[in-house]
């Protein structure tokens, strides 16, 4: 039987996503990113289209690599002005039952304390529908205004990755005992402190000693979603992600990205098949091959290449403006993601591509392929990427919104349908069971899976303030004797 493709659709808080330009186009709405009406309408939709998932971007800087300025995606709105995608996640969960939503934070401007509570909110007001995109960030922007002075090298961003996502797995896993709350109105207990544990994590980079503040939520870590292809991010997906998100612009190229991916996790312990490959596309679609043509050509025609520009300036580290427009590009080790320039150099032998080619091609759809045909041509193609590059669905981004999205849910998610390749409705579940098939909660094989139970029997929050043993308790909990 065909394989089922995964289907999210991809946006951001902003104006202008992975299309600079296209915000000046009549039927686009994504100006409206700053009212909820925008989402709820675009979660809606989504939801009757049977997507997975809403997969939310972000970034906590500009894209001012680009002639040394943040005037060019300022004036283009490319990526700003920009909202903080969190916010809008509850309300769409509010008006949907199934759809899950990926967000993306950047561990490196967090703290792990304080963000596993916020990933628990979430978690508890979706009904297990939250995902976590980890991610190290790549602007130097950020990084300025954030504290740090300049970003943090790149291989040291994943380090402080590893030993922030464990503090989070313990939080999540490891510091409330299934069971803990008992919400016994009769005898006073609400929470029995002794099935409550303080971690005691001291590390490197972090110090958090205390418990978690949220009680477990449906699936207590969110899904958790990676996005990087360097050396480095490969062994993190690897170790973490249940799913990774890749940029392609060719299947026979995102092949050898797939299959690295693929080894590592193997190599790290984990089923070959337990991190979920998705990759970026575009899809401009119509009754026809003819008339999808002649949308994608009105489209292209408010493209914008200095924004585009600007994206790329930010995305790979590298000031176009300085390089010749017809020269091909090298590859250089950059601070920002090395997967956004290893994408015009490295990756394709067979393509080279100059700073004019790259303009042009990520006017629309950013750094992954833009599909443009009827809704068999686009389904025909989209069965060749996973075919070919051995992918397990797509982050679908948009053209104009929710025109791209309203085209797909209308054109192309039927003759899916009628190939078996996409659900005719939801199963039950959480998202983590949605898109992995099995229950709630994180795979045995998982690293965050080993802190599941593991302080049972350690000291508690019955034990005092900070865990630790002054009074230790070993009598059920009753009012008097829990500690204020
Ligand atoms: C497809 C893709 C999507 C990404 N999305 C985001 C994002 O929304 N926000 C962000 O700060 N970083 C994002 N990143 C950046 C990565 O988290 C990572 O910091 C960056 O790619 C550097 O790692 P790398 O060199 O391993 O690619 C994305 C990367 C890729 C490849």
């Amino acid at each position: 039987m065909a394989s089922r493709i995964i289907l999210n659709a991809f946006d951001m808080g902003c104006v202008t996503h992975q299309s600079p330009g296209l915000w000046r186009h009549p039927d686009n709405r994504a100006d409206e990113y700053n009212t909820l009406g925008y989402w709820t309408n675009l979660a809606k939709l989504l939801e009757r289209g049977k997507f997975d998932a809403l997969f939310l971007a972000d970034v906590v800087g500009i894209y001012d690599v680009y002639r040394d300025s943040a005037a060019p995606p300022i004036l283009d709105a490319a990526q700003v002005p920009l909202i903080n995608p969190i916010l809008p996640i509850t309300a769409m969960a509010a008006v949907t039952e199934h759809l899950g939503f990926g967000v993306t934070v950047a561990l490196t401007y967090e703290q792990p304390y304080a963000l596993a509570r916020t990933f628990s909110t979430l978690d508890h007001l979706t009904n297990g529908r939250i995902g976590w995109n980890v991610v190290t960030s790549y602007l130097n922007s950020a990084a300025t205004n954030l504290g740090l002075g300049q970003q943090i090298a790149h291989d040291t961003r994943y380090e402080i990755a590893e030993e922030f996502i464990d503090v989070t797995y313990k939080l999540w896993e490891g510091s409330w005992e299934d069971g803990a709350v008992k919400r016994d109105r009769e005898s006073g207990v609400f929470t029995d402190p002794s099935l409550v544990h303080p971690i005691g994590h001291e590390g490197t980079h972090y110090s958090v000693p205390g418990i978690h503040l949220s009680e477990p939520s449906p699936q207590r870590t969110p899904v958790i979603f990676q996005a990087g292809t360097s050396g480095k991010g490969k062994v993190f997906g690897a170790r973490h992600a249940e799913a990774s998100f890749l940029n392609g612009n060719r299947p026979e190229i995102t092949r050898k990205n797939v299959d690295a991916i693929r080894d590592a996790t193997e190599a790290a312990g984990r089923p070959r098949d337990a991190v979920k490959v998705i990759v970026l596309v575009t899809i401009i679609t119509a009754e026809t091959d003819e008339l999808a043509r002649e949308k994608y050509a009105d489209y292209l025609s408010y493209a914008s290449s200095e924004g585009a520009l600007a994206l790329y300036g930010g995305w790979s580290g590298l000031d176009l403006s300085q390089f010749d427009p017809n020269e091909p590009l090298k590859y250089v080790d950059t601070d920002a993601a090395r997967s956004a320039l290893a994408s015009f150099t490295i990756s394709d032998p067979e393509r080279e591509w100059t700073p004019l080619d790259i303009a042009e091609y990520l006017g629309i759809g950013g750094i992954g392929p833009v599909i443009v045909g009827s809704p068999g041509t686009v389904a025909d193609e989209l069965e060749r990427w996973v075919e070919v590059a051995d992918v397990d669905g797509f982050n679908i981004a948009y053209a104009v919104s929710p025109g791209s999205f309203e085209d797909i849910v209308d054109l192309v998610v039927p003759e899916l349908q009628r190939r078996g390749r996409v659900w005719e409705d939801y199963p039950e579940g959480t998202l983590r069971e949605r898109l992995s098939g099995a229950g709630p909660h994180l795979a045995d094989t998982h690293p965050g899976a080993q802190y599941r139970g593991a302080y049972a029997g350690a000291r508690s929050a019955a034990d005092g303030s900070a865990g630790i043993p002054a009074t230790p308790t070993t009598a059920a909990p009753t009012r008097e004797g829990t500690a204020a």
